[in-house]
Order: C-alpha cells, then sequence, then structure tokens
C-alpha cells in the first residue's frame, strides 16, 4: 500500500458536535450541495433518495441537497424542484425518509440561481445577471435585471426557503458563490451597474443582502441559514479572499448563520476540483473569512480524507468540512473514520469521470471508484450468492481487483493472478504524471480490500492455463490490460533514443534533452507533462527561494515554468486529449501551455531519423525537429492472447476492461463490478 498523506491519528475535532441558531450537528462533516441529475422533473426519485439514505446511514452530520433553483430562470426543472409547492410532498417523504434512518442527521438545502450561468436551453429564457455581460462558461449572454423585478426574484428565494423548512428541512443555504446570480451583483467582475445596485462595494453586495433579509422574515428568526460564498472569485477583476471576507460580514449582519466557502467561479482558470488541486488547498480562503465573521466556517474543496479535514479543524481555520465528492466515493467514509478505520475508505480520487463529467453529459453522476453510487437501489450490499462458485480473476489492474472484491464479497472463492509485484496495472501509468497521484488512492484501496479478504492472491505469478483448470473455474474474469501499439515507423530508425510512452511514465528510462512525443491523446499529453514536471523547479525549493526573500515571486514563478529542454506534442487530429474527460482536460491544456510544450496539430510523423523526426502538416507540408528522444504514445490495443487459450481449453472467459478494448478505468470497474456481481 502506498500512501503520500494518510497517518493514523484519531479524528476528534471531526466529531466533536456543534450548535448554532438552535440546531445541533452531531459532528463536523457537511455533505455539501450536489446537482446529481437524478430529478429530471425537479420531483425527489427512489434513485435520489436510495443515494441519500446510505450517505445518512454513512454518518454525515449535516447533508445539504440541491442545488434547487428557486425559479425556472435561475436553473431549469432537471435539477430538484425548489420553486413551486407541488414539489413539498415529495421533500416531505425525502426528510422522513433519511430522518427514519437516523433522527440525528441534519437535512438542507441549497436554494439556487445561476443568474447568467443558467442555460436558456434548460430554462427557456434569456438568463438575467446584474448586468449584461457574457459569460465563456455557457455562451450565454444575460439581461441585466431592472430594479423593479429584484423584489420578485429575492421573494422567490424566501418563498422557496419556506416551503423547503415546511418539508421539515433543518436549515437552508443561500448560494452565494461560484459566479452565480449573488455573486455577479456581489463582484466587480461583470457587475457594471451604475445605479444603487453597482458601484461601491455597499451597492454591490445590496441584492445579496436584501435576498437574505428576506428569507430571514420567511423562515423566523429561529432558523439557521447558511450561504454558500466563493472564497475568493479567482476571475480577473473579481473579489479577492479578503473582499470576500468583508462580504460575509455584512452577509453575518443581514442574518447569516453560517458560512460554506468554496473556491472560485466557474469560469476560472484556476483549477478547483481537479486531481491537480492538492488537499484542502482552499481552506485557507475558509480561514479568511472566519477571521472576519462570528459565525461557523465551513472549508470545502478536496477534502477527501478525515486526516486533511481534522488537520484543518485543528488548527483553527474552519468550524465543519465540507465533503461531497468523497462521499459519493464511500458514503460510509464518516462511520470509518469514527471508527479508526481509515485503511479502508475508498477515497474520492478528483478523477471527475464519474460526477463532473456526467454532469456535463447529461447523464446520471456516478463514480469511477464506486459502481454503486447512484444505483444503490439496484445493486444491494446485503446480497450474497446463493451457490458460491470458484472464480479466477487474471490481471490486477483495476478492473480485475474490482471484479475479485465484489466476488468475494459476495461469497464466492476467488482466485487472483497477478504477473507483477505490484496491483494497478494501467492505473500505474496514470497515476505517474504530476497531479494525477491520486489514482494511487484507487490501488491503495484494492490492495487492502484484497489484503482483508479471503481472496487467494498470487502475486508476481503468471497463470498457465493447467493452473487455471487446476482451480475449476465456474469463471474466468479475463483482466489482462492492453499493450502499446507499435508503429511501424519505430522499427529499423538508427534514433538511439525511441521509447514507449509507458516506459517513461514508469521511470523505466532516462529521457533528457529535446523530446518529440508521437501521439497527443491522453497519455501523450500526460506524458509531455511529466517531462516537464520532472523538470521544474521543485515546490519546496520553490517555496524556500520566496520565503527567504532570495527570489520575488514573479521571478519564482518564471523560474518554474521555464523549460529547461523543448518537448513537442505531435497528433495526427485537430485535437489533442481528445480521450480526457471535458472538467479535466482544460486544465491539462492550460498546463502544456503554461510549460511550454509546442504542439503539432493534424501532423504525421513520416519518419524517425538518426538525430529527429520527419513531420508533415494536413496541408503537406514537411518539417524536421531535431531530438534527443523520441516517445511513441499511439495507443493501445487488447492483450487476449491468454484469453483464447482458455477458452479454446473449454473454460468459460470473459473478458473485460482493456483487455476488451483499452478505455477509462472507470469502464474496468464498471465490467469487473458486472462480472461478479453476475455470477
Ligand atoms: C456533480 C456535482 C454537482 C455539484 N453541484 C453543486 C451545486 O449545485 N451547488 C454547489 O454549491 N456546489 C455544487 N457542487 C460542488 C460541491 O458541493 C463541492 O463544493 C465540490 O465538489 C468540491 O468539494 P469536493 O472536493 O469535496 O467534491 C457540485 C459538485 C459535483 C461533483
Ligand atoms: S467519479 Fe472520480 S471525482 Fe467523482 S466522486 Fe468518483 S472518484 Fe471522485
Amino acid at each position: 500500500v502506498e500512501s503520500n498523506y494518510s497517518n493514523n491519528r484519531p479524528c476528534e475535532k471531526l466529531f466533536e458536535p456543534i450548535t448554532f441558531n438552535g440546531m445541533t450537528i452531531k459532528n463536523r462533516i457537511v455533505m455539501t450541495a450536489m446537482h446529481l441529475n437524478y430529478t429530471p422533473t425537479g420531483e425527489v426519485t427512489s434513485q435520489f433518495t436510495d443515494f441519500y439514505r446510505e450517505r445518512v446511514a454513512g454518518g454525515a452530520g449535516l447533508i445539504v441537497v440541491g442545488g434547487a433553483p428557486v425559479n425556472v430562470i435561475g436553473g431549469g426543472s432537471l435539477m430538484l424542484g425548489g420553486w413551486d409547492d407541488r414539489f413539498i410532498p415529495g421533500l416531505a417523504e425525502f426528510v422522513e425518509e433519511m430522518k427514519k434512518t437516523d433522527p440525528d442527521v441534519r437535512l438542507g438545502v441549497q436554494l439556487y440561481h445561476a443568474g447568467r450561468y443558467a442555460w436558456s436551453l434548460l430554462t427557456g429564457q434569456q438568463p438575467i445577471s446584474s448586468s449584461a455581460v457574457s459569460s465563456r462558461y455557457n455562451k450565454e449572454t444575460p439581461r441585466a435585471l431592472e430594479i423593479k423585478e429584484m423584489p420578485e426574484v429575492q421573494q422567490d428565494f424566501a418563498d422557496s426557503a419556506l416551503r423547503f423548512k415546511k418539508a421539515g428541512f433543518d436549515t437552508i443555504e443561500i448560494v452565494g458563490s461560484a459566479g452565480y446570480l449573488i455573486n455577479q451583483f456581489l463582484s466587480p467582475a461583470v457587475n457594471k451597474r451604475t445605479d444603487e445596485y453597482g458601484g461601491s462595494f455597499e451597492n454591490r453586495a445590496r441584492f445579496g443582502i436584501e435576498t437574505v433579509q428576506r428569507v430571514r422574515k420567511s423562515v423566523g428568526d429561529d432558523y439557521p441559514i447558511f450561504m454558500r460564498v466563493a472564497g475568493a472569485d479567482f476571475v480577473p477583476g473579481g473579489h479577492t479572499n479578503a473582499e470576500s471576507a468583508e462580504a460575509c460580514a455584512l452577509f453575518e449582519k443581514a442574518g447569516v448563520d453560517a458560512f460554506s466557502v468554496t473556491g472560485g467561479w466557474h469560469e476560472t482558470r484556476v483549477p478547483q476540483l481537479t486531481m491537480s488541486v492538492p488537499r484542502g488547498a482552499y481552506a485557507y480562503l475558509a480561514q479568511g473569512i472566519r477571521n472576519k465573521v462570528t459565525v461557523p466556517v465551513v472549508a470545502c474543496n478536496r477534502i477527501n480524507d478525515p486526516q486533511v479535514g481534522e488537520r484543518i479543524l485543528a488548527e483553527g481555520r474552519a468550524d465543519m468540512v465540507g465533503i461531497a465528492r468523497g462521499l459519493i466515493a464511500d458514503a460510509e467514509l464518516p462511520n470509518k473514520a469514527q471508527a479508526g478505520s481509515y485503511r479502508t475508505i475508498r477515497k474520492c480520487i478528483a478523477c471527475n469521470q464519474g460526477c463532473f463529467d456526467h454532469v456535463f453529459m447529461g447523464l446520471d453522476v456516478n463514480c469511477l471508484v464506486n459502481f454503486r453510487a447512484g444505483r444503490e437501489g439496484f445493486y444491494s450490499t446485503t446480497k450474497k450468492a446463493d451457490s458460491p462458485k470458484n472464480v479466477v480473476v487474471i490481471g490486477g489492474g483495476p478492473g480485475g481487483c474490482e471484479a475479485a472484491r465484489v466476488a468475494a464479497e459476495l461469497g464466492h472463492r476467488v482466485t487472483l493472478f497477478e504477473q507483477q509485484d505490484k496491483l494497478g496495472g494501467g492505473l500505474r501509468l496514470c497515476a505517474a504524471p504530476p497531479g494525477r497521484e491520486e489514482f494511487y488512492e484507487l490501488i491503495n484501496f484494492h490492495a487492502v480490500c484484497l489484503a482483508e479478504s479471503n481472496i487467494d492472491v498470487r502475486m508476481s505469478t503468471t497463470a498457465t492455463v493447467e493452473a487455471v483448470k487446476e482451480l475449476d473455474p465456474d469463471l474466468v474474469v479475463y483482466a489482462g490490460g492492453a499493450e502499446p501499439v507499435l508503429p511501424a515507423l519505430m522499427q529499423n530508425t538508427k534514433h538511439p533514443n525511441v521509447h514507449l510512452a509507458k516506459d517513461v511514465l514508469l521511470g523505466n528510462v532516462p529521457c533528457f534533452g529535446d523530446t518529440v512525443i508521437v501521439g497527443g491523446g491522453a497519455v501523450g499529453c500526460e506524458t509531455a507533462l511529466y517531462l516537464s514536471h520532472n523538470d521544474q523547479m521543485k515546490s519546496d525549493v520553490a517555496a524556500f527561494l520566496i520565503r527567504t526573500g532570495a527570489e520575488t515571486a514573479e521571478r519564482v514563478t518564471e523560474l518554474i515554468n521555464e523549460p529547461i529542454r523543448q518537448v513537442h506534442l505531435v497528433e495526427m487530429l485537430p485535437k489533442v486529449g481528445e480521450d480526457i474527460g471535458k472538467t479535466t482536460r482544460w486544465t491539462m491544456m492550460l498546463e502544456l501551455r503554461r510549460s511550454g510544450i509546442a504542439i503539432y496539430r493534424e501532423t504525421k510523423v513520416l519518419a524517425i531519423k538518426e538525430n529527429g523526426v520527419r513531420i508533415q502538416s494536413e496541408s503537406g507540408e514537411e518539417g524536421f525537429i531535431e531530438c534527443a528522444n523520441v516517445v511513441v504514445a499511439t495507443g493501445y490495443r487488447p492483450k487476449t492472447g491468454f484469453a483464447e487459450s482458455l477458452v479454446a481449453a473449454g473454460l468459460k472467459v470473459q473478458v473485460i476492461g482493456d483487455a476488451a478494448s483499452p478505455r477509462m478505468a472507470i469502464n474496468a470497474i464498471e465490467e469487473g463490478f458486472k462480472a461478479a456481481w453476475n455470477l
């Protein structure tokens, strides 16, 4: 088991209760709001209820559902309904069901209005905002709200709050974060008004303050109100943390009882949610706000490990911690942390493949590491096999490990063969590039599950047909992975340093000096970033130079980004990184640019010569790139020879993951899970 982060200190602070405005939360873990796409008509569904029932049972102190649009123009009908009384009975049933599971859980709902971030395709209306400033996020141009229209929008928040109070929710949360409507008034980045709702700080805060006041009036004094805020906007001309904190002080005066502090706007170019964001990186934003208000503050973003949360609380940076994706990945995270079984927590790896990417594709939220997320009603944790079978799994990558784990949990007898002395398979390549180390957590999780099960794990063992037959398997799950495609141009080259991307990523070959990477898919991009990151000044050196005043922060930034060699990325298609999920791709493209990597799109490599590569662009123009290394990242193909031998020997074989067709880890996990489930 490898881990960069975890230790086994008890999480005491995390499990201290907290009370404010008459509400006691049993611990400091807040599951923050997530639009899950489980409520296509706005009504609560069984999928929604089943998902949250497990999270309530898992021990989170406060669960905030939603965002729930307060009116249609604010978000559209695919989100949890907050804009009409007809939703109340379904919501009340939901609350009852959750409280049946744990009477001590506290439930909140987020009152949502996206303003200019709303999609007209979903709302059927032009979005509204403080000013008519178009958005690069959804390519919409809103219209500026007229003063006479404002009370109605604010009253929609207030009416919605009352609806949720009537349905039995313990608290509501007003969305003033992420660059949504209240933020759009607050921040000079887009508020260009010249009336009493624009210009000065007080004027820009007015819309939010009035909204809070109306909500307070509607729910009464003794009902807790949360507000979600951007700890800093992270957009040009937007608010810094200090200004956000000033605004929170005003919102507190208007009636807010607690602040949930996230990072920047949806439009920001500063990554907020990808695995390149260090764990707990934005806790300092919560701290900045905590210094200016007297009410509790929740620190959010990338707190996927209870130890990180405990530390934030112990350091006094926040009063509670927000965990969103960490509770998709493992509903039991709080209970496991309280029991001290940290090793068994299935951590969110911030890949976004099953959650954010799905939302952007209009799909339900699922999870790479937890296939059951969003499917709780179909895959019960209590199912056991009627008649235990013999299962042989070949390959200890993500799909194979998942198949073995689930089969063993169901009660089958499992043997797993892994050729290498380490688990992980192709996932080790995914984990190699800078900022992608979280993938190791999935390998760790599987390693712990296998070690704690009665699976016969045969490491460093190449399976043979005889050895498999001897185990008399009812099913062989073949998860032997894929192998690199070797293009013809690799043969007969006199270049002394031609490597496969996987060997570079795994550190098996030295690779110094100018480098051409052939193939600009995910692996090519990751290899380019891996090389440039290896060259970069290390973060401890950078911090040392800044802290001691040896260099200015500006100069250190230059030094970090100054390439000491040229990396070239050559891709035949018009786009590089096409096979990277939408919500991660832009961060990698930014990094490629920042690292000075030369990208050649719609360009073929014609030949690898002694001292470089000959290329040809789509228009037929030829060129030559001199380089010390050529790295080939031209894709993978399934490795199925052994599976065929097993079939020929009369065994029942199911091929899964990259061995079936090279794809993303989320596909391998799904196929591994289903292979075991359907035994
Ligand atoms: C699928 C998805 C939908 C989300 N929807 C909302 C939302 O409607 N309102 C909101 O304030 N935050 C939303 N978030 C952000 C989360 O509440 C949380 O702040 C973010 O995921 C970072 O925390 P984490 O690293 O613990 O996941 C969403 C997150 C995800 C993954
Ligand atoms: S899909 Fe990835 S980012 Fe989303 S919850 Fe699962 S592990 Fe976390």
